[in-house]
Order: structure tokens, then C-alpha cells, then sequence
């Protein structure tokens, strides 16, 4: 916190929707806790991750109180009004019991190995664990493909896995794809099946 601290110019946009999705023991720290940002931090957050409620449209944001008169006319303009029964899941979902929050998060832990484990394993590929999220991004450099999005196209197109492209996520992602493993563990190790098959075959070729 001290480095944003010390840049006072500049303004922070701290999306915080995977704040349940933490491993290893680990605490989402929110970065609401830090009185002297507050004033020019804007904190997103939703329903979509922790209740698995993607496509219901429910979300919030917290601002600073500088510009609340600015983004109370932009949405009120641009995407209030969530219909009734939406707001009555939002309501049904904090207020309801959350063990399925917490097996859903330990399921994605166990996830989380399998993909780590599976692409560690693949010719050219490394994977560092990550610490949250249901997101792995592996280190593809080594596999001889110089473009990460050829190879993220590649794979969909000749082994039906879907995969991104590291430099979607900005000019330090090449050699580089995000998978996510929000999908059943059985789905991931076929998916880890036909990228190894896809990689053997390419490389022979
Ligand atoms: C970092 C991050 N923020 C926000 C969202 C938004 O989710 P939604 O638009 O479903 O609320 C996503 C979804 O993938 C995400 O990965």
C-alpha cells in the first residue's frame, strides 16, 4: 500500500470480485482498509463469482465521494434498474447459507492442481500455481510457438479447447495463455488430454 500511497495522482480501480476465491490459507485484502486511498479508489465487486450467478447482470461498485454526483448520473443513465427478481437471487444469495461458496472454493483448489499438474507436465510448458481466482496462466515459450494467440487459435480450431492468448491481457503476455478452470475436473484433465496430443503432433510435424 505504501507504493500507491506514495503516487497520489493517480487513481485506483480495484475490481475485487474474486475476494472468496483466495487459497492456500491466504485473506482477500480489500483495499476499502486503506483510509489514506479511500479518496480515490473505486472498488467493483459482484454476485457473478462467489455465487456462480454470471449472465444475472448483479454487481456494485463504491466510490469515492468526489465524483458520486458524476457516476450517480452515468448509471442511473446507463444501468440501473435490475429487475425485481435478480435483486431477490442478490438478496436470497447473501443472506442464505454459504457452505455451497465454500465447497465451490475448495473444489476449484482441487482444480487448481490438476491444471497446474497437467500443464507442468506438457513439453514446453511451465505454470506457476496461482494464488486466486480459477485462472492458470502458463509460460507456453518453449513450446516452439513464437505467437501465443496462433497457438490459442490453433487449439480451438484443431483440438476444441478454448484458451486465450496472453497478449490479450496486455504487451507482457506473449508466450504466454490463460486457461480457466471453471469447469469440471473431468472436462480439464480431456481438455489437458488433446493440448498434450495437439503439442506431440504440431512438434512432429
Ligand atoms: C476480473 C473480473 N472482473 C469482473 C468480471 C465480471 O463479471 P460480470 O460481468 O459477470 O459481473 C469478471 C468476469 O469474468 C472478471 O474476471
Amino acid at each position: 500500500m505504501k507504493g500507491l500511497a506514495a503516487y497520489p495522482h493517480v487513481a485506483i480501480l480495484s475490481d475485487e470480485i474474486y475476494d472468496h476465491f483466495v487459497f492456500d490459507g491466504e485473506a482477500h485484502q480489500t483495499l476499502l482498509a486503506y483510509p489514506e486511498i479511500r479518496d480515490r479508489l473505486i472498488l467493483l465487486n459482484g454476485w457473478s463469482k462467489t455465487y456462480a450467478m454470471t449472465g444475472w447482470r448483479l454487481g456494485y461498485s463504491i466510490w469515492p465521494k468526489g465524483l458520486y454526483e458524476q457516476v450517480r448520473k452515468l448509471s442511473v443513465n446507463a444501468w440501473s434498474c435490475v429487475n425485481a427478481a435478480t435483486q431477490y437471487a442478490g438478496i436470497a444469495a447473501l443472506q442464505g447459507p454459504q457452505d455451497a461458496v465454500h465447497a465451490m472454493v475448495a473444489e476449484f483448489d482441487r482444480r487448481r492442481h490438476i491444471v497446474v499438474e497437467g500443464l507442468n507436465a506438457l513439453p514446453g510448458v511451465s505454470c506457476a500455481t496461482p494464488g486466486g481466482a480459477f485462472y492458470a496462466f502458463p509460460n507456453v515459450a518453449g513450446t516452439g510457438w513464437t505467437s501465443a494467440k496462433a497457438l490459442a487459435s490453433a487449439l480451438l480450431e484443431d483440438a476444441g479447447v478454448a484458451v486465450i492468448g496472453g497478449p490479450d491481457f496486455g504487451v507482457h503476455g506473449e508466450g504466454y495463455l490463460r486457461l480457466s478452470y471453471a469447469n469440471s475436473a473431468e472436462n480439464i484433465r480431456a481438455a489437458l488430454g488433446r493440448i498434450a496430443a495437439f503439442l506431440a503432433q504440431r512438434q512432429a510435424a
